[in-house]
């Protein structure tokens, strides 16, 4: 699959920013496959530069983007390819994710005049990997072990041999890259916090290179509210709707602060969640706390009753008046 590179201004990503970056012409045979980009999404800017250098080579290396839940990780991969033209394939890491579902399976598929015959069916990284896509396993460290073990070889930049499709040979595909997502880097949780996720195997963790993803700023938050919702929410109650989220994140008992309480915590997604909640009921005749109301349905119905309890209270505090 060949195409055509192309220079992307740096000033698509970031307001005002000079230069340029490597990316693809538009309109592609893999068109299909590249992401569609959100309007008024925020690029964390250590984070993107880091992107960049990583898509700008090609020497088998993966690139894990580390982080706590719901803070932009598979968003940032999805919206620099958006801009770059870059194809994805996608698959989403679970506890019981067989290496099949990566590079594929014998299946029974029609054939032209009628009938049906098993042929091999390619998943979706071997896809990447011939075509020269972006691939994302998120949520890696779901994996067992043993599966991600296995994708040593190739994130080597070693060829993929498919013993099953008579030794099918793949060779990498200059433009393929793996980009794998987690809530750890690779160490398991010693927190609680991240139920299901796995101690991975060092050596395998050794061919990332790694990069921690946080919460956006306070700035950035409100910014992206501003850009979700242009106008239609109110600058103030933006401000303190992003400081009860900053307020509940301090309590949670994944940020290795001494104290923390928190079980759950109080993600951009959950962020967006609350507002979008917000507006939509903001005519509705509701008894109460409009904000209360759009927060248990974004966050706390989820919450044991006492963290639920905690959480309001932050909100109570944070807003004042303005709470009823
Ligand atoms: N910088 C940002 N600008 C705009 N929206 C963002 C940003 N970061 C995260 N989001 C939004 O937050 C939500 C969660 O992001 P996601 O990438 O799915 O998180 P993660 O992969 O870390 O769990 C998405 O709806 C995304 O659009
Ligand atoms: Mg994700």
């Amino acid at each position: 699959m060949t195409m055509q590179t192309q220079k992307i201004e740096l000033s698509v990503f970031v307001p005002g920013a000079q230069g340029t970056v490597m990316g693809f012409a538009p309109g592609h045979e893999l068109s299909s496959f590249v992401p569609k980009p959100t309007t008024g999404y925020q690029f964390p800017k250590t984070a993107l530069r880091d992107m960049f250098a990583f898509l700008g080579r090609a020497d088998g290396d993966g690139l894990f983007l580390s982080g706590p839940t719901g803070c932009g990780k598979t968003s940032l991969i999805l919206e620099v390819a958006a801009r770059l033209n870059w194809p994805v394939r996608r698959v989403n890491g679970h506890a019981r994710l067989e290496v099949h579902e990566l590079i594929g399976s014998m299946s029974l598929a029609p054939v032209k005049g009628g009938g049906a015959a098993t042929r091999f069916q390619h998943g979706p990284l071997a896809m990447a990997m011939r075509e020269g896509s972006i691939f994302i396993l998120d949520e890696i460290d779901l994996l067992d072990p043993a599966i991600s073990a296995g994708l040593n070889a190739i994130l080597e930049g070693n060829p993929l041999v498919i013993a099953e499709n008579g030794g099918e040979v793949i060779v990498p595909h200059p433009n393929f890259r793996f980009i794998a997502t987690g809530n750890t880097a690779g160490l398991g949780d010693d927190t609680g916090a991240y139920a299901g996720t796995v101690t991975q195997n060092l050596a395998y963790m050794d061919r990332f290179w790694v990069v921690q993803v946080g919460y956006p700023t306070q700035d950035v938050e409100e910014q992206i509210l501003e850009a979700r919702f242009s106008g239609l929410l109110d600058q103030r109650i933006a401000t303190s709707m992003v400081r009860v989220a900053n307020a509940v994140r301090e309590q949670f008992i994944g940020t290795g602060n001494a104290g923390a309480t928190l079980s759950i915590t109080f993600s951009t997604r959950t962020l967006i969640r609350w507002a979008q909640i917000l507006l939509h009921i903001s005519r509705s005749p509701i008894e109460g706390s409009k904000l209360e109301y759009a927060l248990d349905r974004a966050l706390t119905m989820r919450a044991r009753p006492h963290e639920r309890e905690a959480i309001v209270q932050i909100g109570r505090s944070i807003f004042g008046s303005a709470w009823t």
